[in-house]
């Protein structure tokens, strides 16, 4: 089974479909309820529910997901039955497989319960109409490159920067990210040189995302958020609470970064804790919504957001 730990737990729908070919003949009596095993759509409705709720123990390699809705449509042709299964989720992963489970299991539910009266029957049609929420939903990729700038604030870094791990890991991933690592410095925990930097990175360079690393504790020296603050014109909370909310779901110390994000031309700065693991974890928390950001400070504002375009067709 898949790591998925790391990943954000976002809105999934899937809608599949199945369908049943059956003699018009048995249609019929599925109309007038005169199926000697009882009512064929409501026993094949039940299947379908607990089919998507067991999906993660018929096909190996599914996550068991607390799902949140599952409906089942029935529609009668001349000569079919069409099954329709939609499911719903807030998770990591997608609920394509529960609805394809359940609208297998529906029609093969049908099946048993008309193969006495019909030995023509054949099941087909089982696919996806339907998935939302996935990555791709998210993955957003600003139209022009991107610039970042990494700055590690640590005494200890300052002094020997062999010891920087933490820095090292935010360039490696903005890399990974598609941004050009325009500058990378290491200052100790002194406030005016955190400011002269990140005005360095903001208005003279422009780049459009400064990650910050360190010096976000409650430590006497900790001091990259006041210093942050300083320069910031606006702050953006949602981000730094969303990386203390992904950290607290990892460890309880999460809560003791008192780190800020915000702007500055359009420069969007983010502090991020000093450990490499919590670097790790705030960098999952901050991509893909720090790519969209990078659009809307450059003025692409809503219009590009990939959902709400989706939306609009
Ligand atoms: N956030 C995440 N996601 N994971 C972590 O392990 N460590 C915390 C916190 N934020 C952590 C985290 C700890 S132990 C501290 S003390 C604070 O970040 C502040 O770290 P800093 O002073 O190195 O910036």
């Amino acid at each position: 089974m898949r790591d998925i730990s790391a990943k954000h737990s976002t809105l999934r729908t899937a809608s599949a479909t199945a369908s049943l070919r059956v003699q018009p003949a048995t249609l019929d009596l599925v109309r007038r309820g005169e199926v000697p095993k009882g009512d064929p759509l409501e026993v094949a409705r039940v299947a379908a529910v607990q089919a998507a709720k067991d999906t993660s123990r018929i096909i190996p390699y599914c996550h068991p997901l607390p799902l949140d809705h599952i409906s089942v449509e029935f529609s009668l042709g001349d000569d079919r039955i069409e099954v329709e299964v939609s499911v719903k989720v807030i998770h990591k992963t997608g609920v394509e497989m529960e609805a394809l489970t359940a609208a297998s299991v529906a029609a093969l539910t049908l099946y048993d319960m008309l193969k006495m009266l019909d030995d023509s029957m054949e099941i087909g049609n089982v696919r996806l109409v339907k998935k939302t929420g996935g990555k791709s939903d998210f993955a957003h990729r600003p139209a022009a490159p991107v610039k970042a700038a990494v700055l590690v604030v640590s005494d200890s870094a300052a002094a020997d920067p062999g010891r920087d791990e933490s820095g090292r890991l935010i360039a490696g991933r903005l890399e990974a990210e598609g941004f050009e690592v325009a500058a990378f410095r290491v200052v100790p925990d002194k406030p005016e040189q955190v400011m002269e930097q990140l005005k360095e990175f903001a208005d003279r360079l422009q780049v459009d995302l400064v990650l910050t690393t360190g010096g976000t504790g409650l430590g006497p020296r900790d001091t990259t958020p006041e210093a942050t603050e300083a320069v910031l014109e606006r702050e953006a909370t949602g981000i730094a609470e969303a990386l203390r909310a992904y950290g607290s779901q990892r460890t309880p110390f999460a809560v003791l970064s008192r780190g800020r994000a915000g702007i500055r031309g359009r420069t969007l700065v983010v502090n991020l804790p000093g450990s490499s693991k919590a670097v790790a974890e705030s960098l999952d928390a901050l991509f893909p919504a720090c790519l969209h950001a990078v659009s809307m400070l450059r003025g692409g504002g809503h219009p590009e957001c990939p959902v709400s375009r989706k939306n609009q067709l």
